[in-house]
Parts: C-alpha cells; sequence; structure tokens
C-alpha cells in the first residue's frame, strides 16, 4: 500500500475540528450572545459509535445540527470523507446529505401527521432521486429493516405508538443508505422497554449497515451498550472524550464523575456501594459562560487558576493519548477528592 493510500484509509469518516456555535439573540431589548458550542472537535471512525452526552442545553443538539449543516457553524470544520462540508455549495451538500442523516427525539413533531408511512418513508428516497419503480421495493425492505409489519404501510403518525414512530424515523435516515447517522436522543421519549427495543435495533442495524453513529443522550447509562468512545459536554465545551470503557472505568474528569455516579451498576454487591455526588448550585447561563474552566462554578475542587485559565483538552496520560481530559487537577492526588454527597432527604436525586 502507497503511504498515500495508507493515510487515506486511516482518515475518519466524520472529523470535527474547533466547532464553535454562537447564537446572536435580543434579552431585554439588548443583543446578547448565546454560547451554545466552542470549541468541540472530535472524530468518528466508520461503523462506530460517538456517544456525545451532557445535560440539558449544554449544546448537543446545536453540534449535532452543526454537524450536518442544518446551521451555520460561527467557527470551525467538519469533515466527512476529507471534505471540508463548510466548502460545498448548496447543491453539493444536498448530495452529501445522503450520506449524513439525522433521527430527532420526537418522531411525532419531526414526521408530517398527513403522510401515511409508506409516503414518510418514500419521500426521501425520491429526494434522492431513486428510480421511481424501485421505491416500492425499497420501502418494504426499509420496513422490515426496522421490524415494521405491512399492515403499518398506510397508517398515519398518530395511528402508530411511540416505539414505532421512530422506527419510521429510523426506516426515514436509512433509506437513501447513509455512512453516518447523527441521532439526536433517539429514546428520551419512549418508555424504558421501548427504549430497550430500539437501542437493540440500532445495535443491530450499525452491525449489518456497517453504519457509523453519533448518538446523543442526556446520561451515561443509555449509551453504555453501544458506544465505541464517548464525549462529554458541559455547557458548549468538551470536557471528556475517550475510549467507552476507559470513560465508564476510570472517568477522570469531576463533572463525567457526577454525571457516571447516577447510573445504576448492574452488579448488585457494586451497586450497593455506589456514591452519588450532587453538583450543587444551577447550571450557568451560556449567554455569560464562567470565566476559565466552565465547570468551576459547580466544582468542588476549583482553585483560583480555575477562574482565570482555561484547561484545554488533554491527554490524561502519555500511555492513554486518545483519553482526553479538560481540568487542571488531572494527574494530581486532588483529582481523587470524593464529590459532595446527597443530603438524607435527597438522596434519589441524580445530580
Ligand atoms: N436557534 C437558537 N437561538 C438561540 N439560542 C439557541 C438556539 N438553539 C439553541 N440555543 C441555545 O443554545 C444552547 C444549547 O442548546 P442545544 O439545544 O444544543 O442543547 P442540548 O444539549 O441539545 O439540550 P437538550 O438536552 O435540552 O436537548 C441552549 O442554551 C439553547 O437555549
Ligand atoms: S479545571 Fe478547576 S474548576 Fe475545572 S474541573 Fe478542574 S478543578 Fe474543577
Ligand atoms: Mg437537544
Amino acid at each position: 500500500m502507497t503511504e498515500a493510500l495508507h493515510l487515506m484509509s486511516r482518515e475518519p469518516l466524520l472529523e470535527v475540528r474547533g466547532l464553535t456555535k454562537h447564537f446572536r439573540i435580543r434579552q431585554g431589548g439588548r443583543p446578547a450572545t448565546v454560547h451554545a458550542v466552542e470549541d468541540v472537535s472530535f472524530a468518528v471512525d466508520a461503523g462506530q459509535t460517538l456517544a456525545l452526552v451532557g445535560e440539558s442545553g449544554c449544546g448537543k443538539s446545536t453540534t449535532g445540527r452543526c454537524v450536518l449543516r442544518l446551521i451555520e457553524p460561527t467557527a470551525g470544520t467538519v469533515r466527512f470523507r476529507g471534505t471540508d462540508l463548510g466548502t460545498l455549495g448548496a447543491a453539493a451538500m444536498r448530495s452529501r446529505r445522503r450520506e449524513l442523516q439525522i433521527v430527532f427525539q420526537d418522531p411525532l413533531a419531526s414526521l408530517h401527521p398527513r403522510m401515511r408511512v409508506v409516503d414518510l418513508i418514500s419521500e426521501p428516497l425520491q429526494i434522492h432521486g431513486w428510480p421511481a419503480n424501485e421505491i416500492p421495493d425499497r420501502v418494504d425492505e426499509l420496513l422490515a429493516l426496522v421490524q415494521l409489519g405491512a399492515e403499518h404501510r398506510s397508517r398515519y403518525p398518530h395511528q402508530c405508538s411511540g416505539g414505532q414512530r421512530q422506527r419510521v424515523g429510523i426506516a426515514r435516515a436509512l433509506a437513501a443508505s447513509p455512512a453516518l447517522v447523527v441521532l439526536d436522543e433517539p429514546v428520551s421519549a419512549l418508555d424504558v422497554s421501548t427504549q430497550a427495543e430500539i437501542v437493540k435495533l440500532l445495535v443491530e442495524l450499525r452491525q449489518r449497515l456497517g453504519l457509523a453513529y453519533v448518538f446523543i443522550a442526556h446520561d451515561l447509562a443509555v449509551v453504555r451498550q453501544l458506544a465505541d468512545r464517548v464525549a462529554v459536554m458541559y455547557l458548549g465545551t468538551i470536557v471528556e472524550s475517550g475510549p467507552a470503557a476507559q470513560v465508564y472505568a476510570d472517568p477522570q474528569h469531576p463533572y463525567t464523575r457526577a454525571l457516571l455516579s447516577a447510573v445504576p451498576i448492574p452488579d448488585p454487591s457494586v451497586e450497593r456501594r455506589r456514591r452519588r455526588i450532587v453538583l450543587a448550585g444551577e447550571l450557568p447561563s451560556p449567554i455569560d459562560p464562567p470565566s476559565g474552566c466552565r465547570f468551576r462554578t459547580r466544582c468542588w475542587m476549583a482553585e483560583p487558576r480555575c477562574a482565570s485559565e482555561t484547561p484545554a483538552l488533554l491527554p490524561r496520560d502519555p500511555g492513554i493519548p486518545d483519553h482526553a481530559v479538560a481540568c487542571h487537577l488531572v494527574g494530581t492526588t486532588a483529582n481523587r477528592s470524593p464529590g459532595p454527597v446527597p443530603a438524607p432527604h435527597d438522596a434519589g436525586a441524580t445530580e
């Protein structure tokens, strides 16, 4: 293999560098800036799943939308198969979008209420120029792929259950054979048993079709089963990223430790010893994020320099180069300090 070919094969499917998104808004009649996403970088290899995890408002959906260029980033680059999507015109981007798809949290809001399932699944095929005579067979194939019976073809979204609607949303995303799907909290609106079914389906589809996912979720429990890599977001920035097994087994950032402390552990003897970390204070506004480390107003280990110096996302240990953490205290004994515990009346709280 020539050097050039070798380099090409090592290139990630998706590479996001320095992604930043600011929204200009008016607040109380004055202009203001929402710092929704700040200098976010990550990569996803073909067939792999990156879980993007963090609490409400931390910028997960904005990141997902920038990746698909449904909204334009303020700064940064999104490369897909080595092409900087920011350099593509509208027509070239439309054809690229065949390979880059999104599934939304709420299928009822994202599916047209007056379209039948068969038309909802046909629509993306028509948009991407699928031969008209092949569309009926392709729709049947997609219904089978998401395990919906032929009886669903002529139903409207409101005649389907929440799980069935999400299967339709997935079939639409898969219609034109994408390589990467952004799943924006695809199971958050579903009950627990339906969540498990849809996650199982997504795992099977990934394997069968060789898909890559960016799986957006609020908590680390949902993505445990399918994440290859995890990136934890807090107030628009990635505070920790690495191989999922590494992040779950040995979380380094205090925010990741707090998030993980809320995840039940299947082994009852380990579960009994699980210690909840309850974060103090409110999530600050992205209109006026804290200086230095954005997590410092809720960090039980914050030092004076945390207010003046922004910690870079750096490998935690030269021996584990792809596990990166943004905290001044990584590798110090102070970082092992246990977090605040729940007050007795508040033991059921998740954060
Ligand atoms: N079009 C917009 N105009 C102004 N502010 C916006 C816009 N879209 C998002 N925001 C703000 O940007 C921040 C990040 O929002 P985003 O929807 O990306 O968060 P999220 O992590 O997906 O949250 P959730 O878990 O609730 O879906 C929030 O403060 C949100 O209010
Ligand atoms: S940099 Fe400082 S405030 Fe931020 S997480 Fe580390 S110790 Fe806490
Ligand atoms: Mg969101």
